[in-house]
This record gives C-alpha cells, sequence and structure tokens, in this order.
C-alpha cells in the first residue's frame, strides 16, 4: 500500500523522560508557499529561516529544473527566477511532493500558462484541487486535463467572474487562487473576491510577502475574504523576508515531551510578532493541554509545558480550519492520549483517511478504536512495548515516535524519510532532550521490512 525507505532506521531506546529546550525551525507549510512565490518576481529574493528538510529540497530541485538559480546554506535561501524558462514541470519531479500543485498559479501568474501534473494519492486521504480548478476557470482560463497533467491556459478576459466562493477554505487553493487572481485583475483592471479563503498563519505570511512585493490585496481573517485589486509589480533589485516559525515541529516536542512525563521550554525568536507568535499559533492545542492538566506557563522569550498533575483528564477534540485544532497534531495527540490513563476521544474532520498510523501503534501494543475512520477512541494508560514500526506519512511518523519514546525497550522505525520531509535535525533536536535515539544506515539489511 505504501513505498517503505529502509535504507535507514532510527533506534529508539524507550522511557527517557524529555527534559530542555528547543529552538524551533522555520515552518514547513510556510516556506514551501514563499520558495513557490518567489519566482513569480523579476529580481532576487533571499528568504531566512527556511528548514533544511526533505520537502523543501524536493521544491528547490523543481525550481532548478525550471532554471531558476537557487542558493540553500544554513536556512538561508536566494532564489533568482529571472531566468526561469519553462512552465512546465514533469511527473517525475512533481510526483515526489504534493505541494508541487503549489506551483501553478506563481507559474500561470509569470506565464499565463502552467502544465502541472494532477496530484497523486496520498496517504492521509482524498486530495483533491477541484477548488483550484474550479477557480481558474471562473477566472477566466480554460482548464483541461491530458495525460494526467492540468494545463491552466488560453486566459479569456470575457470570462472573468469577480467573485468566487470557496466550498472549502482550503489552505492549497487560497495559495493558488492569489496568483490567479491577481493575474486576471490586471488584465480587466477590477477587483476580485474571493470568499470563504483559507487564514492558516502560513496563508497570511504568504500574503503579507504578496502585499510587500507590491501586489494589491485586502484580506479579513475573521470575514474570511481575499480581495485581489489590479497592481504593479515592484521594481526591486533585491527582495529579503523571514519565514516564521513551525508551529506543527514545535507542537510535535511539546507532545512528545508531556507523553514521556517531561518537561519543555519553547523558545520563541525575537521576529514573529502577533499573529505569529507561537503561544497564538499554538492557543488551540496549549488550552486542550491546560485542560486535560498540563502545566503552561507564558513567558517574554518562550512557553514552558510540564508534566507535573498526575491527576490527567482525557482529551476530548477535533480537527478544524485555523484557529481550531490543527490535523496535522492530530496524530500526535493520539499519542500524547495513549500516555494518559483515560479513554479520550480525537476526531479528524478535514482529512478523510488520516488514521493510517494507528496500526503501527498497534503494533506496540496501543489500545485505539477509530470509528468510520473519523474518530479515535484512545484508551490510554497501557504500558507500549517497543517494535518494529514504520513512519507512514510525516505527522503519523512523528506519532509513532513519540509512542516508541515512552514505550518500554527498544524500538526500530523504518521509512525514515517521511520524518526528514518535516522535521529539521531531528535526531539531534531529540537527544538534545535527552532522548536517546540513534539514525543508523540499514546498507547491511539489519532490518528488513516485508509484506
Ligand atoms: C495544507 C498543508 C497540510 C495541512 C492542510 C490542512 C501544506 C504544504 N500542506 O494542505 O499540511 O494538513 O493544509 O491544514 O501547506 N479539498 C477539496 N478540494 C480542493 C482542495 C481541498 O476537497 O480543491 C479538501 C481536501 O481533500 C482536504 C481539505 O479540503 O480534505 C483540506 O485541504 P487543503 O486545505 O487544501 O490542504 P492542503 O493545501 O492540501
Amino acid at each position: 500500500m505504501y513505498n517503505i525507505d529502509d535504507s535507514e532506521i532510527i533506534e529508539v531506546v524507550g522511557q527517557e523522560k524529555l527534559e530542555g529546550e528547543l529552538i524551533p525551525q522555520g515552518s514547513k507549510n510556510g516556506a514551501l508557499p514563499l520558495i513557490a512565490a518567489s519566482i513569480a518576481f523579476d529580481y532576487p529574493i533571499k528568504l531566512y529561516n527556511i528548514p533544511n528538510i526533505e520537502d523543501v529540497n524536493i521544491l528547490i530541485s523543481i525550481l532548478k529544473y525550471i532554471n531558476c538559480q537557487v542558493d540553500f546554506n544554513k536556512n538561508e535561501l536566494l532564489i533568482d527566477p529571472r531566468k526561469i524558462d519553462k512552465y512546465e514541470i514533469p511527473w517525475e519531479l512533481a510526483s515526489k511532493m504534493r505541494a508541487s500543485f503549489d506551483l501553478l498559479g506563481p507559474i500561470v501568474f509569470r506565464f499565463s500558462k502552467a502544465r502541472i501534473p494532477f496530484p497523486g494519492g496520498c496517504l492521509i486521504g482524498n486530495r483533491k484541487v477541484d477548488i483550484h480548478l474550479y477557480a481558474a476557470k471562473q477566472l477566466g482560463f480554460e482548464v483541461e486535463l491530458t495525460k494526467g497533467d492540468v494545463f491552466v491556459h488560453n486566459f479569456n478576459k470575457s470570462k472573468v467572474n469577480k467573485v468566487i466562493n470557496f466550498w472549502i477554505p482550503s489552505v492549497g487553493a487560497t495559495k493558488n487562487v492569489i496568483f490567479l487572481a491577481a493575474f486576471a485583475a490586471n488584465i480587466i483592471n477590477d477587483e476580485i473576491l474571493i470568499n470563504n479563503i483559507a487564514v492558516e498563519p502560513e496563508v497570511i505570511k504568504l500574503f503579507d510577502f504578496l502585499l510587500n512585493n507590491g501586489f494589491n490585496i485586502e484580506y479579513s481573517i475573521n470575514k474570511k475574504y481575499l480581495k485581489v485589486k489590479p497592481f504593479k509589480i515592484k521594481n526591486y533589485t533585491f527582495y529579503e523576508d523571514y519565514n516564521i516559525l513551525d508551529r506543527i515541529e514545535t507542537g510535535t516536542y511539546i507532545l512528545a515531551a508531556l507523553a514521556t512525563k517531561g518537561k519543555i521550554f519553547i523558545k520563541e525568536d525575537s521576529y514573529s510578532k502577533e499573529y505569529f507568535k507561537l503561544s497564538l499559533m499554538l492557543d488551540s492545542l496549549l488550552s486542550i493541554l491546560k485542560q486535560v492538566g498540563f502545566n503552561i506557563e507564558y513567558y517574554n522569550d518562550g512557553i514552558y509545558c510540564a508534566y507535573e498533575n498526575t491527576k490527567l483528564q482525557p482529551i476530548d477534540i477535533e480537527t478544524g480550519y485555523y484557529p481550531d485544532f490543527p490535523t496535522d497534531l492530530q496524530p500526535q495527540l493520539v499519542s500524547l492520549a495513549l500516555s494518559i490513563n483515560s479513554v479520550s476521544t480525537i476526531k479528524e474532520k478535514i482529512f478523510d483517511d488520516r488514521f493510517i498510523y494507528v496500526n503501527e501503534l498497534r503494533r506496540l501494543g496501543a489500545d485505539i478504536d477509530i470509528l468510520d475512520n473519523k474518530i479515535a477512541i484512545v484508551k490510554g494508560g497501557n504500558e507500549l512495548s517497543g517494535a518494529k514500526v514504520i513512519a507512514t506519512d510525516i505527522r503519523g511518523g512523528a506519532a509513532i515516535l513519540i509512542a516508541t519514546l515512552f514505550a518500554n525497550n527498544t524500538s526500530i522505525i523504518s521509512n525514515v524519510y517521511q520524518l526528514k520531509r518535516g522535521y529539521e535535525n531531528l535526531i539531534d533536536k531529540f537527544n538534545n532532550l535527552k532522548a536517546n535515539i540513534k539514525l543508523k544506515s540499514n546498507k547491511e539489511k539489519i532490518y528488513e521490512y516485508r509484506f
């Protein structure tokens, strides 16, 4: 069902309490749209705080393919888009990462057309792109599906609909539509309104980046609308910007520390203000942790989270669109629930198949029922026992790692690649928090997985 890469494994010696300080990485889902957006302009752009993770490196390889110059060094990414000369992305590159579909909007903005492979299946459920394609048609483009590619082209200004209503506040569609709408608004010389947009912090960071680069947009976080007006691109010779912190990476370490009955101090950076402060971006997580009985304290320079009270309450929560509880922390929260001596209920409302990782948790002895593929009933408190497990997807993999950290004995995690897609320096970061984990090359096949 899924490809397993066993070229590397992580060996986890369980039952070490995590303790220490975390300096969060730059956001994965913040970096990808900023990098994609940079190709819409015609001057070099330097982005700071870009995590050195597989997904970023794959996007960089796609940028290089379209002849964008890229230099990535110590979390600083210099993008020079001036020589880009391709508007088509081959399947071999696009299939490595779903988020390559995010290039659709920026490429259309640059070339008035783009050909991008239709995104493939995914391990967390159906991930349709019908809203992206609907919006492209409403904005006056022809959308053709040929040989597995989506071809957006042939803009016709008489076919532009100036009001677009999303039926789901899709993160991906919001990121793409802003470029398509900007292209159309400039030609019809009129404003376009998009209703029911995503307001995830990573999307708002993209809006701010585009505003700084001349886009004439107006948005409301509360009313979830975006107005895109005609504008002239800036005549910059150079632009630089700073990526926001990774709320999902941070949440993962908080949940890992608490599941091992430990404590963690999360260092905020001085750049992140207001909407992008970790304490705000993680409010839904921190609130539920407080309700459960963990100690959460806020400081000017960070957040302290600790297991202190032994009488913890069960977790009862459902995932939702921002500011509700993020689906990308749902698997890790299930692992925390396994460490609590109670029956917790965690509902998945964003994706339709986001419990594949649960089978791997069961291999460690987890008692979890999944109802309708939507609700996890987690019977926590049983001692888990180390086993050979597979990191099924980025966040499912993180959940599995968390469970092995408080399971007894040693566990072996394969498909490490999935964790590397989203977590920078994972091994060092966990070991700095006093975990006992090792990355091992598996060339001699000390471990092999067979179906
Ligand atoms: C982004 C994030 C991902 C996160 C998700 C939800 C990136 C690279 N990925 O994914 O980590 O889990 O937001 O916060 O930033 N949908 C449709 N039709 C569409 C588009 C979406 O039905 O055209 C559905 C999807 O099937 C899914 C839901 O809407 O069930 C959410 O999708 P969306 O918000 O677009 O998430 P992504 O951008 O794929």
